[in-house]
């Protein structure tokens, strides 16, 4: 099966059924995305695909014939994403391990969403946990990649 990771084509004939977190982490090397729960509990192996925010953990590599997935390490070429740089700034992260997946949320939210309400930020953002409680960091950052957008 073909798709493309980051805007480079790929060839995929391996296990339809393997996640294509263990695909991007095992055989890619992209170990930004990270896994956290496996079940879609957790948010932290969250990358975009065809645009979408979904949980890499619990997709299985058969649903992404044609698909377009994006990772943190594709989000940006030089890493100065409106989320990226909005992140740096707010200084979000502590321990930092979920926030690959934060960014990936927030990124997709804003894409979708470019001035989003509260309860689009809560929609787009309640599946992806942070056990250092980052929450209110994540927010400031996500209105104020919102702001730099307009
Ligand atoms: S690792 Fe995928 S949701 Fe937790
Ligand atoms: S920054 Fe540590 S889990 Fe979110």
């Amino acid at each position: 099966m073909q798709l493309t990771v980051n805007g480079t084509p790929r060839t995929y004939d391996g296990d339809p059924s393997q996640p294509l977190l263990w695909y991007l982490r095992d055989e890619l090397d992209l170990t930004g995305t990270k896994f956290g729960c496996g079940i879609s509990a957790c948010g932290a192996c969250t990358v975009h695909v065809d645009g979408n925010a979904i949980q890499s953990c619990v997709t299985p590599m058969r649903a992404l014939e044609g698909k377009a997935v994006t990772t943190i390490e594709g989000l940006s070429t030089k890493g100065d994403h409106p989320v990226q740089k909005a992140w740096a700034a707010a200084d979000v992260p502590q321990c930092g391990y979920c926030q690959s997946g934060q960014m990936m949320a927030a990124a997709a939210l804003l894409e979708q969403h470019p001035n989003p309400t509260e309860a689009d930020i809560d929609r787009a953002m309640s599946l992806i946990l942070c056990r250092c409680g980052t929450y209110t960091r994540i927010r400031d950052a996500i209105v104020a990649a919102s702001k730099a957008g307009r």
